[in-house]
């Protein structure tokens, strides 16, 4: 091994579950909040893989795990919403990262497609589900935004080493 493989031996750390993690917290994101509907049921999940993917057509992505107790549920879905929280929000985002969180005292807004928009966000996204990619042990939700919501007044939560900021 040359110098430099040495060298990198000693900074470079192990690819295991903890230490991926580690390395992926150190990237700040935004937080959302995905909800469908399913006949009556509503259902929220706390979501930070969401990116933009594409502007003619206009699509976004998030991934969720397949291991996720509602995932079923969300992958018979053809609706749903992206709903990106305001910095006061941090409670809706603790909220929706339990197991099967109860929706019945979050203030919605009925959306066009039998969807529902978190009231108070920066931005929500109305979006029909355009492709679902199964890899590794997530899913890719590739979705087409049909109508769009936002507030020029509001600040972003945003999430960073764990933590909220
Ligand atoms: C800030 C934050 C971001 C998260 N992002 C994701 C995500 O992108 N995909 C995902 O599957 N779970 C994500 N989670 C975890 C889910 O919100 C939730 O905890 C988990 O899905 C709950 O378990 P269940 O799906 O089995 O009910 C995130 C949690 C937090 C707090």
């Amino acid at each position: 091994m040359d110098w430099l493989g040495v060298y990198a031996e000693k900074i470079m750390k192990k690819v295991n579950i903890k230490n991926f993690k580690k390395s992926l917290s150190k990237f700040t994101t935004g937080v959302t909040v995905v909800c469908i509907k399913d006949d009556n049921e509503v259902y929220g999940k706390t979501v930070n893989s969401f990116n933009s993917l594409s502007l003619d057509p206009p699509l976004v992505l998030f991934s969720l795990g397949n291991y996720s107790s509602s995932i079923e549920t969300y992958l018979k879905s053809k609706f749903l919403t992206i709903n990106i929280l305001s910095k006061t929000q941090e409670n809706i985002s603790d909220h929706f990262s339990k197991k099967n969180p109860d929706t019945n005292n979050i203030d919605f807004i009925e959306g066009k497609h039998n969807t529902l928009l978190i009231n108070g966000c920066i931005a929500n996204l109305e979006c029909k589900i355009a492709d679902k990619i199964k890899k590794g042990d997530h899913i890719i939700f590739i979705c087409e935004v049909i109508n769009i919501r936002y507030d020029d007044n509001l600040k972003p939560l945003s999430y960073y080493n764990s933590e909220y900021n």
